[in-house]
């Protein structure tokens, strides 16, 4: 096992209908004014009037930036800055999916620091001089655990490929995890959001940095995604299942300070370099990333295999971590996940390109197996072939 630190310090507040609780955790960090960052569609889905009515009803003043694109661009953050700068706000609200989420994160901290954004992006921890004012995440998918992370991934615009920014100090105080913000949400990104909540834990539990702490989180978060996923998906309004799939995406990224692996970097080049979706990149990327990691870590692929529903009795470690390619192929074809790359816009001339980037992907050196730009070839070939 690897030397690791171990910290959780996101306060979690759960329930239907918790969304209420908004306005007195805002007063609890001495709110002023309240910035909330969200995008058009939560906007008109309604879901913004579930925060602005208890802000209204306690008189804490808010203001709404609502221009938040997927793969949020750097352009849009520095223009939410200035928004929360006119406004004085000394608490983010970020409402969303992971995009208005992580970009609340880096609208927070452009608000109180000088540019350029570049400076901070791949930067290691915390490479702003001033403290971002304290964020609440309220997230309406169960997929990116981004109101527990203290990463946050953005498309930088100036190099056309996605990269992060992280530290303590943007890492949300509070998360507040309301089933009821999710049942809105359309069956295919409830699909793809909720594989990405399974990857984050799968590809966390056999990550270089994976230890006993790291490994719990991340083994009740694979049970609770594999055996609520399909549920949501064909049961839209399962509250129980809805909030089963918001715990085990927090619990996934809680987890996920292990590391994530090969999945994540193809589908984060592949979703930087065609703007795909970052779910649905993780789906069709999970089983050839998989395969790559066959040979390494097997009892633990074993381990996943079995809490997916296989009987792994009589078999060989080695077979029983083979047995999670099925399982998997199983669960994304249930859910109508596409198979192949090219269902995300993968070009075969864009591959050389496309594994010199991934190689750049910050989850890279976290995968369990190494990888170079040769097996990166590979895996890229191997996806567009399916
Ligand atoms: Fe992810």
């Amino acid at each position: 096992m690897q030397p690791f630190s171990f910290q959780v310090p996101t306060k979690v507040v759960f329930g239907a209908g918790s969304v209420k609780n908004v306005s007195s955790e805002v007063d609890a960090l001495n709110a002023k004014h309240v910035m909330i960052v969200t995008d058009p569609g939560i906007v008109k889905a309604g879901l913004v009037d579930k925060v602005t009515e208890p802000l209204c009803a306690a008189g804490i003043a808010y203001s709404i930036f609502d221009e938040i694109e997927p793969n949020p661009k750097t352009t849009t953050i520095i223009r939410g800055a200035e928004v929360m700068k006119e406004a004085q706000s000394n608490v983010v609200v970020a409402l969303g999916g992971g995009s208005p989420l992580d970009a609340a994160k880096a609208v927070a901290v452009m608000a109180v620091n000088e540019g350029p954004i570049e400076d901070y992006c791949c930067a290691g921890a915390d490479p702003w001089p001033v403290a971002p004012p304290p964020i609440i995440g309220i997230p309406t998918t169960a997929g990116t655990g981004a109101e527990v992370s203290a990463a946050a991934m953005l498309n930088l615009v100036s190099e056309h490929r996605k990269v992060d920014i992280f530290g303590d100090t943007i890492l949300p105080v509070t998360a507040i995890l309301d089933p009821e913000l999710t049942v809105g949400l359309p069956p295919n990104l409830t699909a793809w959001t909720g594989i990405d909540a399974l990857n984050h834990a799968f590809e966390a539990y056999i990550a270089i940095y994976a230890n006993p702490f790291t490994d719990m989180l991340a083994e009740k978060a694979i049970e609770l995604a594999v055996n609520n996923i399909h549920k949501v998906y064909k049961e839209p309004t399962d509250l129980e299942a809805r909030g089963n799939m918001l715990i085990a995406s927090a619990m996934a990224v809680m987890s996920a300070g292990a590391g994530l692996g090969v999945i994540h970097s193809l589908a984060q080049t592949i979703g930087g370099y065609y703007d795909a979706p970052h779910g649905l990149a993780i789906a069709v990327c999970f089983v050839p990333g998989t395969q790559y990691n066959l040979s390494v870590e097997q009892k633990k692929l074993g381990r996943i295999s079995q809490i997916m529903g296989t009987d792994i009795s009589g078999m060989s470690q080695a077979e029983a971590a083979k047995s999670v390619i099925p399982a998997l192929q199983k669960l994304l074809k249930n859910l109508d996940i596409p198979t192949g790359f090219d269902s995300l816009g993968v070009k075969e001339k864009d591959i050389p390109e496309l594994a010199k980037i991934a190689m750049l992907d910050g989850c890279t050196p976290y995968n369990p197996h190494p990888l170079d730009e040769h097996a990166f070839v590979e895996l890229f070939q191997q996806g567009l072939a399916v």
